[in-house]
């Protein structure tokens, strides 16, 4: 059997998805494809079509998609009807079925290095609160740590993702300069946003003097591999998370859907950097 994969979204031409799943499908020691499906808004039921005729056997869906396929689903996973987007489709006896893997994938890349990290003691900031905070923030909470407060730059935005918490963790909403203020209270990190991104590398969304060593920076920015902020907080002393790990389990978590197996994806997190650098 060939398995028939791909990524919907527009524009996906850098996608490192295609070179993600080919070495899964190596890992797993299955034949198969991960195609790239580019195309804009009036081509998507086209596209959609020809999945369904081909069998395909799941997919990934990204921007702009994430909440148009749910039109086309016949299940949805209960996360990804709380958060309202999907990144994940999969072909269950030709019913198709959406999840979402990027907070849970987060996770997953967050827990490799720092086994730890999360527990019921554990407090964690949250910069941002946009569709990637959403996930993230969610996945955060479910682990059942302390605190997981939310600093962002319009309040309101921030007050949105709090109906996304089952009340597991407790949480505040607050300004950059009030996060800065406390920032030795937390024992996580988590940069949310594109500030950093290339070409704006100078960018550092928070100043981080009142770091302490023993927090963990994260930031999902992966372009470049290390942020600013990345740089300024392994300057301090403190624990550093990158971004571009977060690729590989999501991608890790979505195959486990699609074929049920749990790979050990850890050693491709240097190869996934290597690739980015351009080496
Ligand atoms: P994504 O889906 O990639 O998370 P998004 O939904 O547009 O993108 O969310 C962008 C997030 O980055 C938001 O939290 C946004 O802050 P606002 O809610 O105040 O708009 C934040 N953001 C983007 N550019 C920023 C900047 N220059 N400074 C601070 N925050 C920024």
């Amino acid at each position: 059997m060939s398995l028939k994969l791909g990524l919907i979204g527009h524009p996906i031409g850098h996608s490192l998805s295609p070179w993600i799943h080919a070495k899964f499908i190596d890992l797993a020691g299955l034949n198969g494809e991960y195609k790239l499906y580019e195309g804009d808004h009036e081509k998507l039921p086209s596209v959609i079509q020809h999945l369904k005729n081909a069998s395909i056997d799941g997919f990934n869906i990204t921007v702009p998609y994430k909440q148009v396929i749910v039109d086309y689903l016949d299940e949805l996973d209960k996360d990804a009807e709380i958060l309202g987007a999907v990144n994940t489709v999969v072909n269950e006896n030709g019913k198709w079925k959406g999840y979402s893997t990027d907070g849970e994938g987060y996770v997953r890349s967050l827990v490799e290095p720092y086994p730890d990290l999360l527990h019921p003691g554990t407090s964690v900031l949250l910069l941002g609160a946009g569709g990637a905070a959403r996930g993230i923030y969610r996945a955060i909470v479910q682990k059942g740590v302390k605190t997981v407060d939310i600093a962002n730059r319009s309040l309101d935005k921030a007050e949105a993702l709090l109906p996304l918490n089952d009340g597991s963790s407790s949480s505040r909403v607050m300004s950059f300069l009030e996060a800065e203020q406390h920032l030795h209270e937390y024992d996580l990190i988590i940069q949310t946003t594109s500030v950093g991104m290339k070409p704006n590398i100078e960018e550092q969304i928070i100043r981080l003097d009142n770091l302490l060593e023993s927090t963990v920076v994260s930031d999902i920015v992966y372009q470049p591999i290390t942020t600013r902020l990345l740089k300024d907080a392994k300057d301090r002393g403190a624990k550093i998370h990158h971004g571009h790990s977060m690729l590989l389990y999501q991608g890790q978590l979505a195959f486990e859907k699609w074929t049920g197996k749990n790979l050990e994806v850890s050693h491709l997190v240097d190869e996934l950097e290597q690739k980015l650098r351009g080496e």
